[in-house]
């Protein structure tokens, strides 16, 4: 039985730096992922600590604020079968130096920071992270 689902996909600044975006949206393509949603833009660090409100406690929460905000982003959401966990499998670990070969932080990744992309841990979470990206 399929069990569509949307899942928020975000290629960070590190990659659109890069100039990977594309390269990274065919990854998803030709894993079954359909973009039903996406938009480039760059977000001040408030927005960032909203977003990821969840880490507010961890000691790299400043950090990973402030990076989120440092450039452009491409935020996105994906659709597929089962597309959260589909999706963080295609991701791969989110330490990049942990991850397996073919995923996406992998071959892209620079750091635990720098890890290219983001995408929501469970279905409850990419219904909330779409809705801060793209309730209008
Ligand atoms: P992301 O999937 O965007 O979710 C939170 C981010 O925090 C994570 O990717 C990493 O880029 C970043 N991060 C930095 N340090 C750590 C850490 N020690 N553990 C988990 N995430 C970290």
């Amino acid at each position: 039985m399929s069990n569509i689902e949307q899942t928020l996909s975000i290629i960070k600044p590190d990659a659109v730096e890069r100039n990977l975006e594309n390269e990274i949206k065919e990854i998803f393509k030709i894993n079954g992922f359909k973009i039903v949603k996406e938009k480039k833009i760059q977000i001040e660090k408030t927005e960032a600590e909203k977003f990821y409100k969840v880490h507010e406690t961890k000691p790299f929460y400043n950090d990973l604020c402030s990076y989120l905000s440092s450039g452009p982003i491409v935020v996105m959401v994906l659709e597929n079968d089962n597309a959260v966990l589909g999706n963080r499998e295609l991701m791969g670990a989110t330490n990049p130096k942990e991850a397996k070969e073919g995923t996406i932080r992998k071959k892209y990744g620079i750091s635990i920071d720098k890890n290219s992309v983001h995408g929501s841990d469970s279905l409850e979470n990419a219904k909330v992270e779409i809705d801060f990206f793209f309730k209008d």
